[in-house]
């Protein structure tokens, strides 16, 4: 299993526990950082996602394919609004997670979206947080096979290009290039840089970490030092790498624009 997968899934865990929601995409804030870093703001402002997301859909929208379904948390939300989903995940423990909360009323395709292939098409594609994954020219052309009208998408773009236009991660302009020869297809209708309103979400987790999880670990590991040098042992072999992480300070609230610009872009299929 890949990190990230397993990154993944501890935070399906987690973000249904701890939340209810069981979200994978990072927070909106439109009103900057809290007051407070608290998880309980970071849960609300992943709603706040959901929410923006939703603020973009036009009206003429009944039927939804979900690509990067984690959880199955959109579809839910999406499901109980009234819209007819299906959702595409690669991830058979994610899948696992959003059959139970689907209940069976949506369809889930247990594959890459390269691979994805069905005789059905759908008013609306979205593609909250899991655009990046995906190879970049692949995935705008199977949106546009499988997207009777609309295809949304709101994710980050590196500054960066990757290597060539067909890899996943590709920068922003790479995505107007493959957009652009594309042009009789489709039109963007809305594209917008929202980094500014997403950046809190690090700041957060920046704060929980470096005030609350840092000094704890490190009091933890000194009375084990301290007064039982065989737990201590057993510490070091089983949690001592991700003890040394705890350790080291976050920042990714400054390096990430240093690297990426988040995004929410709306397309229209044309004709
Ligand atoms: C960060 S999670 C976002 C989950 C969900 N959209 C949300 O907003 O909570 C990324 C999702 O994309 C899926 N994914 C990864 N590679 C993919 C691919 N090539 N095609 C389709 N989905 C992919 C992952 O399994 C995961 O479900």
């Amino acid at each position: 299993m890949k990190i990230k997968e397993l990154q993944l899934d501890f935070e399906a865990l987690f973000t249904q526990v701890a939340f209810g929601h069981g979200y994978l995409h990072y927070g909106y804030w439109p009103d900057g950082k809290p007051a407070v870093s608290s998880l309980m703001a970071l849960g609300q402002a992943q709603q706040a996602y959901f929410d923006k997301m939703l603020s973009l859909f036009p009206g003429d929208v009944k039927t939804v394919l979900d690509v990067g379904s984690g959880t199955g948390s959109n579809a839910r939300a999406l499901t109980d609004l009234g819209y007819a989903m299906e959702c595409v995940c690669p991830s058979a423990r994610l899948n696992a997670i959003a059959n139970e909360k689907l209940k069976g009323e949506v369809p889930i395709h247990e594959t890459v979206f390269e691979d994805f292939a069905s005789n059905k098409t759908f008013d609306m594609l979205i593609f909250p947080e899991s655009f990046h994954y995906i190879r970049l020219r692949t995935a705008i052309e199977q949106a546009l096979k499988y997207a009777d009208k609309y295809i949304l998408i709101f994710d980050y773009f590196r500054h960066g290009d990757s290597e060539g236009e067909d890899a996943p991660r590709g920068s922003h302009k790479q995505f107007l290039d493959v957009v652009g020869k594309h042009a009789d297809q489709l039109e963007i209708l809305h594209d917008e840089d929202v980094t500014e309103q997403i950046i809190p979400t690090f700041y957060v987790l920046d704060e929980i970490k470096n005030t609350a999880v840092r000094p704890f670990a490190a009091k933890v590991k000194q009375g084990l030092e301290q007064d039982h040098w065989f737990y201590n042992k057993l510490f070091n072999k089983f949690l001592g790498k991700a003890y040394k992480r705890s350790q080291r300070t976050s920042n990714r609230f400054e390096t990430f624009p240093q690297e990426y610009q988040y995004r929410i872009i709306l397309m229209k299929k044309r004709g």
